[in-house]
């Protein structure tokens, strides 16, 4: 591939993907609403908005593949949701149909299922119920790649990510956890496959204690290695479990259940 746009570039997700995929292609577009000053020689910066049609049109351009982080990645007020993941995510394939770019990884997140119990074992068929507006907002996402795939042939890996962080940090994320570099082998099984189609995929680590069946990424051979495990000794010295009717015990959205309809200020 020669140019990988990936969006979202200077978050967290985002600076541990950068080294992860540098021979994913010949150039990384890391583009984000924030500067990113430490582009490297493969590396191309672009200050974009995600609220803006033509600056996202521009964004896009020449690019052959799409790995859509930015966004509002935690509850917000419904502005800032609405223009960073909904409007946002609207442009994005308004400008990929317009730009002719076929193939997209959506960061999508558990929070579409947040309110589902984590006694139940879901499959990526069961109906969404979202534990928050950004749960609400991948849901809008969820559905608009998949209308853009049935109606123009642009493939999407919608990926449902659990916890995608250096290291579980807590009881539920044992759960949740998905490892930088079995993320980052997704992302390459997702823009070398033949063939995509729109599969929603559970972005998760083979943990043991996962409460999602087959993560659905079997096709393209995505398998993930790492598992949560190692780091039970470390969590559980951290302290007891929640009781079971605490949020985070008892919801896979755990606190985002919880969370207030926020107001901008
Ligand atoms: P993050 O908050 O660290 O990074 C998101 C980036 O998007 C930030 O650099 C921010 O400046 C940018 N951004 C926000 N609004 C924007 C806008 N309107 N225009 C342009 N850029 C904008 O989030 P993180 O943890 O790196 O997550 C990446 C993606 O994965 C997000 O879409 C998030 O919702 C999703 N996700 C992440 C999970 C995790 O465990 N890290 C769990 C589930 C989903």
């Amino acid at each position: 591939m020669k140019r990988l746009l990936i969006t979202g570039a200077a978050g967290g997700v985002g600076r541990a993907m950068r080294p992860r995929l540098r021979d994913m292609a010949q150039t990384l577009r890391l583009a984000d609403m924030l500067p990113i000053t430490d582009a490297d020689t493969h590396e191309e910066t672009v200050l974009c908005d995600l609220n803006d049609a033509q600056a996202v049109r521009e964004m896009v351009r020449g690019c052959d593949g799409i790995l859509h982080l930015g966004g509002k990645s935690t509850e917000g007020d419904f502005e800032t949701i609405l223009e960073g993941n909904i409007r946002g995510l609207y442009n994005l394939y308004e400008a990929a149909r317009a730009e002719g770019i076929t193939r997209v990884l959506f960061a999508s997140s558990n929070h579409t299922i947040g309110f589902y119990e984590q006694d139940q074992r879901l499959k990526t068929t069961d109906p969404m119920r979202p534990d928050s507006l950004y749960g609400v907002s991948k849901c809008f996402g969820e559905a608009l790649a998949s209308m853009y795939h049935d109606k123009f042939g642009i493939e999407t890996a919608i990926v449902r990510i659990g916890s995608c962080f250096e290291t579980p940090a807590n009881h539920r994320m044992l759960s949740t956890w998905l490892s930088y570099n079995d993320f980052a082998d997704l992302v390459a099984c997702v823009f070398r496959a033949p063939k995509l189609g729109c599969p929603v995929i559970w972005g998760a680590s083979a943990n043991p204690a996962g409460w999602w069946e087959s993560v659905g990424a079997e096709a393209i051979g995505w398998h993930p290695k790492d598992s949560s495990e190692i780091f039970r000794a470390q969590i559980e010295a951290m302290g007891p479990k929640p009781p079971v009717d605490d949020p985070n015990s008892r919801y896979q959205g755990g606190l985002f259940t919880v969370e207030p309809i926020h107001q901008r200020q």
